[in-house]
């Protein structure tokens, strides 16, 4: 039987030095495409990392699942499969904004975000050299320290990071969920990175997060973040985070955010 923490320990070598690529490429020149929509890129630098992430997972446990942005999804043999987004926060990472990140869990179960359970997790964040790990019943650390989520907001409300899909046909429902969310925050943040959201919850940096329309892999790590930084992660009403929705903060606040979003989802 693998231990959650030897599979941390591997996520957290492979996640430095594909970040630590990335970063590499950055400083080289930047090569884009377009994916789903115009705003919606992939630079030649995601698929590299990709790859990088992919072979070094292969070579330690080749009978492991993979299930990433960029590359075809393979079953697992073990049980486990690693969800990786090489590069979440893209757009930051092309316009040089320092708020990207590499996430690469291992779940198990299905590669599908309805029915895993992550097992470990890290965020890493090249430009900071800020690494987010955890492992399942082992917590959620930042460096020595360990992380907690906020416990409650005061009456000024909520800080609350968020995000807006690239298609454009999305931006109207996207507002109205922003609509209901403003009279129980203090302010907004739209950091780029779902990831590194999901991260900012775990370490008490915001209050929640939440949005509609992320992928597996851009949420995989950090949900396993916040939970066992000791926060509430759910979907739509009832269910658990997925492209429907994502929702996640401290306890003392879940509550509110879930039901003020409820009636548009
Ligand atoms: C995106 C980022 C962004 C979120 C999008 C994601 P990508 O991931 O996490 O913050 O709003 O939903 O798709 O495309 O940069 O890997
Ligand atoms: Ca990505």
């Amino acid at each position: 039987m693998t231990l959650p923490t030897d599979l941390l320990d591997l996520a957290t070598r492979i996640a430095r030095e594909a970040g630590d690529l990335a970063a590499r490429r950055r400083r080289e020149g930047l090569e884009i495409a377009t994916k789903s929509v115009a705003a919606d890129i992939v630079t030649a630098a995601d698929k590299e990392v990709e790859a990088f992430i992919r072979a070094e997972l292969e070579r330690e446990r080749p009978d492991d699942g993979f299930y990433g942005e960029e590359s075809a999804a393979q079953e697992s043999r073990s049980g486990i499969t690693w969800v990786v987004d090489p590069i979440d926060g893209t757009v930051n990472y092309a316009y040089g904004i320092p708020a990207w990140a590499v996430s690469i869990a291992a779940v198990e179960g299905s590669a599908d975000p309805a029915t895993w359970t992550a097992v470990a997790g890290v965020v890493y964040n090249p430009v900071s050299g800020e690494m987010f790990r955890a492992s399942r019943g082992g917590g959620a650390w930042l460096a020595g320290d360990r992380l907690s989520v906020t416990a409650d907001v005061g009456a000024a409300g909520g800080l609350v990071a968020t995000g807006f899909g690239y298609d454009p046909a999305t931006h109207e429902p996207t507002l109205a969920l922003l609509g209901r969310v403003m009279p129980i925050a203090r302010d907004i943040r739209r950091i780029g990175a779902a990831s590194l959201d999901l991260a900012s919850v775990a370490s008490g940096r915001v209050d929640a997060y939440y949005e509609k329309g992320t992928h597996p892999w851009d949420h995989a790590a950090g949900v396993l973040l916040v939970e066992e930084a000791g926060g509430m992660v759910g979907g739509a009403p009832g269910g658990r985070p997925g492209a429907g929705m994502v929702i996640a903060a401290g306890p003392g606040f879940y509550g509110r955010i879930a039901d003020v979003l409820a009636p548009e989802l």
